[in-house]
């Protein structure tokens, strides 16, 4: 069965647009996102125009500042210093990759954690892996999401992640064996370094693809009845597409999907997932849900 990533999509933004225009019928601001872009990289600016797009969807405000790639890394600190006290701005966010003369760890740490609606904050990564309240990062939190809402059992289930990136292997790892639900997952992380995959791939109930390693997840490496949750968003040239590029997943969609019970598509899966999440972090910044106003 088809996870259908942009319906949920679709669902959480207008749950997300009304929860706004009660926020707004009792005398509250609308939430404001903004977001920084450096340079013209083709991925981060359809990801940022995209978010622009979903801030209209959900009835935010957002701002969109952009910086040439020559920016320095002090023009950029400086920017963020503005936005973390800028008390109009309850989220923001700094599309990466940044060029390599800045450093991006610097940046993230730069950010009042919150107002960090990525998650990346060092403070939000440790408040989430002892499973306090913070922002979980959008693309993890839009596979737990997808979860939920697909009653997919996880408990006590063996669920096998594939990489190990900060911003999508290691969180949703994190919260696959948090004593949750969804979570209670028996959780295995492999990587470059990891001999055998498909030997322990053979053995998982949910594979959480997210290489970047465009079929990487074939017929063969999949448990008859797995859920295959596929978080590659690879650009292959494509020239009977206007863009001349399409998005190809890490599984090998065509041959996987026969064998296992759920499966999400690439695209129309995780991505649009993902923003959805982006909105549902900045509606909790605006609420002041996680971190209460002083
Ligand atoms: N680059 C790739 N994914 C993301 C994301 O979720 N947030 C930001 N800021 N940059 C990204």
């Amino acid at each position: 069965m088809l996870i259908d990533g942009k319906k949920i999509s679709t669902d959480l933004k207008s749950e997300i647009a009304a929860s706004v225009e009660e926020m707004v019928a009792n005398g509250q601001k609308r939430p404001h996102l903004a977001a920084i872009l450096v340079g013209h990289d083709g991925g981060s600016e359809t990801y940022v125009a995209n978010k622009v797009k979903a801030c209209e969807q959900c009835g935010f405000k957002s701002t969109l500042i952009r910086f040439e790639d020559d920016v320095t890394e002090a023009e950029l600190l400086a920017t963020i210093d503005r936005l973390n006290g800028d008390s109009d701005v309850d989220g923001f966010i700094v599309q990466l990759p940044l060029p390599r003369h800045i450093s991006e760890q610097r940046v993230i740490e730069a950010i009042d954690y919150r107002k960090d609606v990525d998650g990346f904050h060092p403070v939000n990564v440790g408040r989430m892996s002892i499973g306090l309240p913070c922002f979980v990062s959008a693309t993890p939190f839009g596979i737990m999401e997808l979860l939920r809402r697909y009653d997919i059992p996880t408990r006590g289930a063996r669920c096998v992640v594939l990489g190990r990136s900060n911003i999508v292997g290691k969180p949703v790892a994190t919260l696959m064996m948090q004593k949750a639900q969804p979570g209670n997952a028996t959780v295995t992380v492999c990587h470059s370094a990891t001999p055998d995959i498909k030997e322990i791939c053979r053995e998982a109930d949910i594979i959480i693809a997210a290489l970047g390693s465009p079929g990487f997840v074939t017929e063969d490496m999949v448990k008859p009845g797995a859920v295959i949750i596929d978080v590659g968003t690879t650009r292959v040239p494509d020239a009977t597409r206007k863009s001349g590029f399409r998005l190809c997943g890490d599984v090998d969609f065509a041959n996987v999907e026969p064998k296992c019970s759920y499966i999400t598509p690439v695209p129309g899966g995780v991505g649009p997932m993902t923003i959805a999440s982006l909105m549902h972090n900045t509606l909790l910044a605006a609420r002041h849900e996680i971190y209460p106003a002083e």
